[in-house]
């Protein structure tokens, strides 16, 4: 089974690419984990999308070839990051890259709500008729996420390990 991880950050530092590191430890022997590149993606163009550059007929190549897709966002001023939104609208084009796909949605954010507001958003964006993805019917909030994970991917909290734990094989699980 083919997972494919989209982590809404571009930054190496980033607090949830160390949540897709944990994914990728804890998951690896029991599916096949490809983390999606998101840095690669280009700004969305009308100009080009009829002869799109490769980074997006790559994209579409592992959307197509995910059985799901994790998509851990931070929050950033209350809703998903530019770079986020950015890659769903060339998937909202040409061969939908989403269509039907079922997609965890979570994500770490270093306040209190842990990304709520923009996971809200997030499953608005993945429902519309454009990008036209199911949203799975868990999702997950962590919260001070840069204290609860090292650089490597491990996490220092049992709960939010738990919960991560428990989202992971519900999801596995739904993908049949
Ligand atoms: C531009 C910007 C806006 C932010 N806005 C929010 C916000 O609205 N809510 C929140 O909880 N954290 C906010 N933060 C803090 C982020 O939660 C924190 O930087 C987190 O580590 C971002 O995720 P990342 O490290 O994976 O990029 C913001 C950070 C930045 C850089």
């Amino acid at each position: 089974m083919n997972i494919l991880i989209v982590t809404g950050s571009i930054s190496e530092q980033s607090n949830n690419k160390k949540i897709a590191r944990w994914f990728e430890k804890n998951y690896n022997d029991k599916v096949d984990i490809v983390q999606f590149p998101l840095a690669s993606i280009p700004m969305y163009n009308m100009d080009i999308e009829n002869d799109p550059p490769a980074e997006i007929v790559e994209m579409r190549r592992l959307f197509r070839e995910a059985d799901g897709v994790v998509m851990i966002t931070p929050e950033y001023n209350s809703f998903i990051p530019g770079v986020l939104k950015n890659m769903l609208d060339w998937a909202s084009r040409g061969e939908i890259a989403l269509k039907n796909k079922l997609v965890f949605v979570l994500g770490g954010s270093t306040g209190r709500f842990g990304t709520l507001l923009a996971q809200t958003g997030l499953k608005v964006l993945l429902q519309t008729v454009g990008v036209g993805a199911r949203v799975f019917s868990r999702q997950i909030q962590v919260d001070r996420v840069h204290e609860k994970f090292t650089d490597d991917g491990d996490c220092l909290d049992a709960s939010t390990e738990k919960y991560l734990k428990r989202g992971m094989d519900e999801f596995i699980a739904a993908l049949g």
